[in-house]
């Protein structure tokens, strides 16, 4: 059976429940987060989008998030307060044409972004997000593997990452461009024999 095979259809009401947080498609009553989030100097700085300038230019980022879930390219999870379900972040997965992929990941290589609101950074959230984003696309979307980049500056994302178990592959000189600068940036990656052999560690609880 491929890979392709394995992945499923993800209902718009699908969710992934964490110890803290519960993981769900976005709504627009997200959208005065988002907009918060994205008023904090610098929140934007190591993300290719910019912020909005005012809260309506949302709309449309939320109808392509809903969009691409549809047609199963992009899982924009918010990442939510199970018990107010308010917004804490945002992480989505997206499916990417790999470079090389290897014959046996044809093209089933994914990508993970995300943000946390600042006004909860430095909780763990990410990090436990991170862990069930991981496990959602290698055990639902049949993901051969997920890949990350973070600017060589965010420290921030270079440790999460790294807490979940992605490992560094390339430099990237030229990745993305901010203020007309370009930003240099750092590719990482876990396959799934990687994940699968993290699981197995007794140091490492992802259940
Ligand atoms: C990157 C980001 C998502 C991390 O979210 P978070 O919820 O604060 O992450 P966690 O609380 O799970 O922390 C993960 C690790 O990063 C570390 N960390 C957090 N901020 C840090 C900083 N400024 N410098 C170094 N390490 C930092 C934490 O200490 C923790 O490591 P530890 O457990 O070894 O102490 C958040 O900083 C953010 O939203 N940044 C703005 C958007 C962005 O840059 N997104 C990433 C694009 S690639």
């Amino acid at each position: 059976m491929s890979s392709f095979e394995l992945e499923r259809i993800i209902p718009l009401d699908f969710t992934i429940n964490t110890d803290r947080c519960r993981l769900r498609c976005p709504s627009a009553a997200d959208i005065p987060d988002v907009f918060s989030a994205t008023r904090f100097a610098g929140f934007n700085d190591g993300m290719q989008w910019e912020p909005p300038d005012s809260i309506d230019e949302l709309d449309q980022p939320l109808r392509d998030n809903l969009a691409d879930w549809v047609a199963g390219t992009t899982y924009c999870l918010t990442i939510a307060d199970p018990t107010t379900d308010r917004l804490i972040g945002r992480i989505g997965i997206r499916r990417t044409n790999a470079a090389k992929p290897t014959r046996s990941e044809r093209a089933n290589v994914w990508n993970l972004g995300f943000w946390t609101h600042p006004n909860y950074q430095g909780q763990g959230y990410m990090t436990e997000a991170a862990i069930s984003v991981i496990k959602f696309g290698f055990e639902d979307l049949g993901a051969a593997r997920i890949e990350a980049s973070y600017a060589l500056w965010n420290k921030a994302s270079q440790r999460t990452l790294e807490k979940v178990g992605l490992r560094i592959v390339r430099y990237i000189p030229h990745a993305f461009q901010k203020k007309g600068r370009w930003i240099e940036a750092n590719k990482m990656e876990i396959t799934k024999q990687e994940w699968f052999n993290l699981r197995a560690s007794p140091n490492i609880d992802r259940s």
